[in-house]
C-alpha cells in the first residue's frame, strides 16, 4: 500500500470517520470544515442505528448495506473507544416500531412479511404485549414489530471521539476554515481555501454533506446533485418516573431514548432549501406525533430545539466512489442514514483509496449512476 495525502472537505461524522480510518491505516490526512467540526446535520441526528426498523422493502441495495453496517458498528465503536478513551454511549436497545389504526397497522405488517422473508429476527406484537415490554406506550397502539437487533450510539460522543482519535494520531483537523475551490488532477489535486493558499493532495474526498455539490470545481456534469432536506428534532429528559427502554417509532415521529437520560423526539422532513428556521409548526407536529404513541412525555422537561440539513442525493441513496473528475473521490448523500452507514462507509471508502479494491456495498450508490 502506497502511503498518500489526503484532503477531506466536510468534517461532520462522514468525514471525520473516513479520516479517521485512512490515519488508522498510516495516510496522511487534512479535514476541512467551513463552520464547526460535528455541528450540522451529524451533531443534530438522533443517533438511533435502525436498519430494521427505518428502512424498508423499496431499496434492496440501501437495506443491506444498512444491516452491514448496523454489523460493524460494535467493533468501530470498540476501536474508537480504545483510541478516543472514552465511551461513545453505544448500546443495543432495540426498536419497537408501533402502530395505531388500521392504515398504519397496514403498512407494518408489509415491513413485517418483507424482513421475515429476509430472514430477520423481528416480532409481531399485539398491543398489550407491546405495552408489556414499553409501559409508557399508549393505549391506542395496537400492534407492534420489536426489532431486537438495532442499537444506538451518541452521535456526538462519537463526533468528540473522532475529533480525539484523529488529532491523537496526526491527523489535521482545520476548523472554520472554507474550500474556496477545487482543482482536480490525477494523482495532484489542488485544495484552494478562502485566504487564497493552496495545498496539494494525492486524493479529494468530497463529504460535505448538504454543501458537497457547492464546492467550485467541480464540474455539474460530473457532480451529483445534492439537495438539504430539514429536520426539526428536540431532546427531552428522561425523569426516574419515567424512562423508555426502547427506542419507538410511530407513523409520524420516532423517540430515541440516550443513556444520558436525553430522549430525541424527531424529526421532520421538509424540503426548505439551506433555510434552518426552527418554526412552531415543525416542532408541534413531532410533538404531537410523538405524544400519540407515548403520551407520558407531556410532563417532561424541554432540553433544546435543533435543526439540520440531511443531504439528500435525486434518488435519496448515499453517493459514494470515484468521481469522474480526476483526483476526487465523494463519500457524501446518507440522507436519514448517515450515522448508521458510517461504520460501513469510513471502512470502505478507506480501503478503495488505499488500495485496488471495489467494495460490494457501494454498487448501487456510485456518482455515475445519474
Ligand atoms: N434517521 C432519522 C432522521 O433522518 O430523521
Amino acid at each position: 500500500m502506497t502511503v498518500k495525502s489526503i484532503g477531506i472537505i466536510g468534517g461532520g461524522i462522514i468525514g471525520l470517520a473516513t479520516g479517521w480510518q485512512l490515519v488508522r491505516r498510516g495516510h496522511s490526512v487534512t479535514i476541512f470544515e467551513r463552520s464547526r467540526f460535528g455541528q450540522e446535520a451529524s451533531g443534530v441526528a438522533a443517533g438511533m442505528l435502525s436498519a430494521d426498523a427505518e428502512l424498508g422493502f423499496e431499496e434492496p441495495g440501501l437495506y443491506r448495506a444498512s444491516r452491514e453496517s448496523l454489523k460493524r458498528w460494535p467493533a468501530f465503536v470498540r476501536a474508537l473507544e480504545s483510541d478516543c478513551g472514552h465511551s461513545v454511549g453505544f448500546g443495543a436497545t432495540g426498536t419497537l416500531v408501533v402502530a395505531d389504526d388500521q392504515d398504519s397497522e397496514a403498512s407494518l405488517r408489509r415491513m413485517y412479511d418483507f424482513q421475515k422473508d429476509e430472514g430477520l429476527r423481528v416480532e409481531w406484537l399485539r398491543g398489550e404485549e407491546a405495552r408489556d415490554l414499553e409501559p409508557f406506550l399508549s393505549p391506542g397502539i395496537v400492534s407492534a414489530v420489536l426489532a431486537p437487533e438495532d442499537q444506538l450510539v451518541d452521535n456526538r460522543l462519537v463526533l468528540q471521539g473522532l475529533q480525539t482519535a484523529l488529532s491523537a494520531s496526526g491527523g489535521v483537523l482545520r476548523e472554520r476554515c472554507n474550500v474556496a475551490a477545487i482543482v482536480p488532477g490525477e494523482g495532484d489535486p489542488i485544495i484552494i481555501l478562502d485566504d487564497k493558499s493552496q495545498i496539494e493532495f494525492d486524493q479529494i474526498v468530497v463529504a460535505s454533506g448538504a454543501w458537497s455539490s457547492q464546492i467550485k470545481g467541480l464540474t455539474t456534469e460530473t457532480t451529483p446533485r445534492i439537495r438539504p432536506v430539514k429536520g426539526q428534532i428536540l431532546d427531552l429528559q428522561a425523569q426516574p418516573s419515567f424512562e423508555l427502554k426502547y427506542v419507538v417509532r410511530g407513523p409520524r415521529a420516532y423517540l430515541v431514548p440516550h443513556k444520558d437520560g436525553r430522549i430525541m423526539v424527531g424529526a421532520t422532513s421538509e424540503e426548505m432549501g439551506f433555510d434552518k428556521q426552527i418554526t412552531a409548526g415543525g416542532i408541534y407536529s413531532v410533538l404531537d406525533g410523538a405524544w400519540e404513541i407515548v403520551p407520558g412525555i407531556y410532563d417532561l422537561p424541554l432540553n433544546s430545539l435543533l435543526v439540520g440539513l440531511r443531504p439528500g442525493s435525486r434518488d435519496n441513496l448515499p453517493v459514494v466512489g470515484k468521481s469522474d473528475l480526476p483526483g476526487v473521490y465523494f463519500a457524501t448523500g446518507h440522507y436519514r442514514h448517515g450515522i448508521l452507514h458510517t461504520a460501513l462507509t469510513s471502512e470502505e471508502v478507506a480501503l478503495e483509496i488505499s488500495d485496488v479494491y471495489d467494495s460490494p456495498w457501494f454498487s448501487d450508490f456510485r456518482p455515475q449512476r445519474f
